[in-house]
């Protein structure tokens, strides 16, 4: 039986609980991943390590994938966050979340099915923000020409694997008229090059009330980073929310990195009653990129008919301990 070699990164707070769950989720299917945990984060801060080690860097280049929790970001700590760092050092230049209705997430919509793609190295995210006199703050926006084709290529390119027919792109090029209008034109230039995909643009506040109107006029999404997170966490709740909906870290293909988008609950943190849902969705996405979709689809279908059966963990709202919401699903394989 093929043994598959995963990175796996917990994060901070309930991670590294939820991680557990989902190791034990997965050998339950049967599929054998041998995961290579390395400490960091809080974890690694505490025993005087890095929050991103050299080894852990090491380890997703060797195994190439990795299932990954969320970092803390304190506000106001001036540091910049672990997550975003990570994406920057890896190169990992598009976060690609897909936005799509789940059997057995309540929404209030139903047949969401769309892609953002966003842009995660640079845009206000670039971290250049100075103090210009007291009471005056700068932050600056980045945007490269470089970043703008390789994110609008990579946007297409998504569009292509997943079957899809149209690519919009977000801007605010109305008010940004150099930063968006470069992304803006880029895009215009670069979707010439894909002929067989229709391309639109759209101004993003725009998108906003068209996606919560008719989301299912959008197919691909694509957009700097900013922009690109609002968008995420707006589909995220069209489809029932963030414990719902994973995301994958892409680049040039070498390394990629799948996301529990909610990976912090501060309130369940020290308690037996973490959910560990959202991580069981990025590892359900980790098992389809490895080849084991039947594993994947088990996994799905457990979920729902759990959450149908009216059960929850203690940290959604609901009863059960992470142990035993696990031994629910595992129950529900089928
Ligand atoms: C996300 C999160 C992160 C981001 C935070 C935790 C740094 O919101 O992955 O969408 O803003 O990119
Ligand atoms: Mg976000």
């Amino acid at each position: 039986m093929t043994q598959y070699q995963v990175t796996l990164i917990a994060g901070d707070s309930i991670g590294p609980r939820a991680a557990d769950a989902t190791r034990a989720l997965i050998a339950a299917t049967g599929v054998n991943i041998a995961w290579d945990v390395v400490p960091c984060g809080e974890l690694s801060l505490a025993a005087g390590g890095e929050a991103l080690p050299q080894a852990l860097y090491d380890s997703v280049r060797r195994t190439g994938v990795a299932l990954k929790g969320q970092f803390r970001t304190a506000i106001g700590s001036g540091k910049e966050s672990p997550n975003v760092a990570l994406r920057k050092a890896l190169d990992l230049f598009a976060a690609v979340r897909p936005l799509k209705t789940m059997p057995g997430a309540a929404s209030r919509y139903d047949k969401v099915d769309f892609t953002v793609v966003r842009e995660a190295t640079e845009d206000v995210y670039a971290g250049i923000e100075h103090k210009i006199a007291p009471g005056i703050i700068q932050g600056i926006k980045v945007t490269t020409r470089r970043a703008c084709e390789r994110i609008v290529r990579h946007a297409f390119a998504v569009a292509r694997r997943e079957g899809r027919t149209k690519l919009t792109l977000l801007h605010k090029a109305n008010i940004m008229k150099k930063a968006d209008g470069l992304f803006l034109s880029v895009g215009k230039e670069i979707a010439a090059e894909f002929p067989d995909i229709a391309f639109d643009a759209m101004i993003a506040d725009n998108a906003c009330m068209q996606l919560v109107r008719k989301p299912e006029q959008f197919q691909v999404l694509v957009a700097q980073n900013l922009f690109g997170d609002l968008m995420s966490d707006l589909g995220a709740g069209l489809v029932g929310g963030i414990a719902h909906v994973h995301g994958v870290l892409e680049g040039d293909g070498a390394v990629k990195v799948f996301e529990a988008i909610h990976g912090l609950d501060v309130a369940s943190e020290g308690t037996d009653g973490a959910c560990p849902l959202p991580f069981f969705r990025a590892g359900s996405a980790l098992l389809r990129h490895l080849g084991e979709g039947a594993a994947a689809d088990r996994i799905d279908g457990a979920i729902a008919r759990t959450l149908g059966d009216g059960l929850r963990a203690k940290g959604a709202a609901g009863t059960l301990t992470t142990a035993a919401f696990t031994e629910a699903v595992v129950a529900r394989l089928g």
